[in-house]
């Protein structure tokens, strides 16, 4: 039996297994055997589990006929893929006023192509290879079997815009391109040990890598007009945030709100990082008749940002709710779309800096994934983004600790496959990656019933990336 990417890898495998062919056939001796399993072995052979959390197989068959169970796609390619397959907008200049839309436009459609058709199946995409993380099952925020939706983050009370009164949660899935599938099998290869070096100078990901995430949202056209025509999947989440905890999950249509995504590209190495993000909101408006997965045309980019701007320090919250976004013109690495009509009105991140519309408006893209390591001792978000002015609503106007060391630090730039912290190791700005390592080491640390003297020397802080309280983070079920 081939692997099931036997059809996708097209030529070279096809080539391959031609060679092979013809070699066994001269040969007919025992050995043809181990040949086959040879090409077997171009991709890494786990068996992670798929989710972790899902309703009953007897209540899905029962109340969901023709609907699809997640499945991870994590046959991840051990060798490197040829330099032929590089993205083009590589050749778009990423950091150019005229330019950048084009290139957050391109990788876009680079992830969305032979994807709408398949509803977002990794595994039935005809066009290029596109693999999950593994682990993202583990623990209370563990993924649903739905749509394999990773719990995230709590979407605060007006942070989507005046309407939205009460609070709603974020759950998200990633998409890792054919370049960083290499990592993750380098990673991964022995599924029992997981190599952290994988992502650490001299290795991290490699020139090309693209990854994407889909944000789901249980929020809708009531709480934000732009969430109108949405795309919606059934996911079995929790029926509030509840500070991240599993508690009674429930079956409920979710909203596409935003799309997140991330390119190794060399260009980027000037600006100290190596690594260019991008982030989408939805806008239903645009729909114009669109459906199912179709709609996620209906993301319109918000910027782009490939560094920090560590020398800007305009101490500036756009506090919630907001009604415009508004562009700090002195940002040399944040680019934001200008364009009113299409992008709903933003809060963005300190100081005008790229964030989302679930993301925190004290954070930003890039300074939050920067601390991504193994174990994750950084916190994604220091303890000053949350002290300062509020206004009658409680929401915060200005933050009044920025000259801290910490918060300072925060803004600067870092270079890909560094550690943030100097006794860590480097999660290359994936923080999937530090989260699937660090439940990993949960479920071994239970397993074996021990523990190692290394996690007494490199002590992690527990992840929240919105200030809520700590998530109790072992599984007891
Ligand atoms: C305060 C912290 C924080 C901010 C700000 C933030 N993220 Fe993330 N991001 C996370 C965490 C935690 C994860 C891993 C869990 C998950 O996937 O939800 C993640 C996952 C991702 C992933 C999946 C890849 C990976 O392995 O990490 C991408 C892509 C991504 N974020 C892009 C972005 C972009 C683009 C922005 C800004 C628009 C952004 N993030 C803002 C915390 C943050």
């Amino acid at each position: 039996m081939y692997p099931y990417n036997f059809r996708l890898k097209g030529n070279a495998i096809l080539g391959l297994s031609l060679l092979l062919f013809l070699f066994a056939s001269c040969t007919k001796s025992t050995h043809d055997l181990s040949h086959v399993n040879e090409e077997k072995s171009t991709t890494v052979n786990n068996n992670f589990p798929d989710f972790g959390r899902m309703i009953s197989p007897a209540e899905f068959q029962s109340k969901y006929p023709g609907e699809k169970v997640f499945k991870l796609r994590q046959d991840y390619p051990l060798t490197m893929p040829d330099d032929s397959e590089l993205p083009d907008f590589l050749n778009i200049p990423f950091d150019e006023d005229d330019h950048w839309m084009e290139y957050i436009n391109a990788v876009r459609d680079y992830s969305f192509e032979g994807m709408i058709e398949v509803d977002f199946v990794a595994q039935e995409n005809k066009t290029r290879n596109w693999y999950h993380m593994p682990w993202m099952h583990w623990g209370p925020q563990g993924s649903e079997g739905f749509h394999g939706l990773a719990k995230e983050a709590e979407i605060g009370p007006y942070q989507l815009g005046e309407k939205q009164t009460q609070a709603f949660q974020t759950y998200a899935l990633g998409f890792y391109n054919e370049f960083a599938g290499y990592t993750l099998a380098q990673m991964w290869k022995d599924g029992n040990n997981p190599d952290p070096n994988a992502t650490q100078n001299p290795n991290g990901f490699p020139i090309g890598t693209v990854i994407f995430k889909l944000l789901f949202t249980d929020a809708d056209e009531s709480s934000a007009d732009y969430l109108v025509n949405p795309m919606t999947w059934n996911a079995y989440i929790t029926p509030t945030w509840n500070n991240g905890l599993d508690t009674g999950r429930v079956v409920k249509p979710m909203q596409l709100i935003q799309m997140d995504v991330m390119v190794r590209d060399p260009r980027a190495d000037k600006y100290g990082t190596g690594w260019v993000f991008g982030t989408f909101c939805y806008n239903g408006k645009l729909n114009e008749g669109k459906e199912g997965a179709g709609r996620a045309e209906n993301l319109v980019p918000v910027g782009i940002q490939f560094g920090n701007d560590p020398q800007d320090t305009t101490n500036f919250i756009n506090p919630y709710p907001v009604t415009r976004t508004i562009i700090n013109p002195n940002l040399t690495q944040t680019k934001i779309n200008p364009d009113s009509t299409k992008l709903p009105p933003q809060h963005l991140g300190w100081g005008g800096r790229l964030d989302g519309p679930v993301d925190l408006n004290t954070s930003s893209c890039m300074s939050c994934h920067a601390t991504a390591e193994f174990p994750q001792i950084a916190a994604l978000v220091p303890k000053e983004a949350f002290i300062g002015d509020t206004n009658a609503m409680g929401q915060l106007t200005k933050l009044t600790e920025t000259d801290a060391v910490a918060f300072r630090e925060y803004f600067q730039n870092l270079k890909c496959a560094t550690p943030y912290t100097e006794t860590a190791t480097s999660s290359d700005f994936s923080l999937q990656v530090s989260l699937a390592l660090g439940y990993f080491t949960e479920w071994k640390d239970e397993n074996v019933a021990g523990h190692w003297v290394n996690e007494y020397e490199r002590i992690p802080t527990p992840m929240h990336r919105d200030g809520s309280l700590k998530i109790e983070s072992t599984q007891k079920e």
